[in-house]
């Protein structure tokens, strides 16, 4: 099946942001004394800041107010960001580019579809920012993955029908928002094995076989 575009997730899926995540997430948790492990972490893929501030919130011994909340999930940014100093053209996982070059060599139009209010500042620093006929992120929605906003916003850039969309995720909460979206969806990493991805690519690359 050829598809004539392609949205992609942003971490996780082109820029190997996850462990800087975690390890701000991490930080904050040891601040505040809350039960913190990769698996826990595992749950906030695709899941936007405050939506994975609740996840980590169910292990605190306390409640926090809204402005408590508030304040966490500034300060988890501002650890994140630091972090993120550190990114560079080395960060784009492998297959990347070639596999975007080649979905543009056979006009596939491709767009980037992120819960994150970082995607802009992420794609320049790893020199993606120019490589997409649309993006859509965190800045622009009011509903996070698994809610297909993100999505449909990417679908209405492009000027396609959701139909038409084949999506690329990581996180299953993603695989959630593609279908919701009524797009198709190709599932890498752990999404390769969430039921509702219509393909399981062992690779980015493997996209060139279906998209095309
Ligand atoms: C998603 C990540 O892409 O963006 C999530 O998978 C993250 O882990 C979310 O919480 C929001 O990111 P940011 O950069 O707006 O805090
Ligand atoms: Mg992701």
């Amino acid at each position: 099946m050829r598809y004539e575009n392609v949205i992609f997730d942003l971490d996780g899926v082109l820029v190997s942001t996850d462990e800087y995540h975690y390890q701000a997430w991490k930080k904050i948790a040891d601040e505040e004394g809350i039960y913190f492990d990769r698996a826990i972490n595992n749950r906030l893929r695709g899941v936007s800041r405050m939506a994975s501030l609740e996840i980590i919130l169910e292990r605190a011994e306390k409640n926090y107010t809204q402005a408590e909340k508030e304040e966490l999930a500034q300060r988890k940014n501002r650890y994140y960001q630091e972090l993120l100093g550190n990114l560079t053209i080395e960060d784009t996982l492998k297959g990347v580019r070639e596999t975007l070059a080649g979905l543009r060599k056979n006009a596939v139009h491709i767009a980037v579809g992120s819960s994150s209010k970082n995607t802009m500042r992420i794609l320049t620093q790893v020199g993606l920012e120019n490589a997409f006929d649309a993006i859509a992120d965190g800045t622009e929605i009011t509903h996070s993955k698994p809610d297909p906003e993100v999505f449909l916003l990417a679908a209405q850039k492009l000027g396609a029908k959701p139909e038409n969309c084949l999506v690329v995720e990581d996180a299953p909460a993603g695989v959630q928002a593609g279908v919701n979206a009524g797009m198709q969806v190709a599932g890498i990493g752990e999404a390769a094995k969430v039921s509702q991805a219509a393909y399981a690519l062992q690779e980015i690359r493997d996209l060139l076989n279906i998209a095309v």
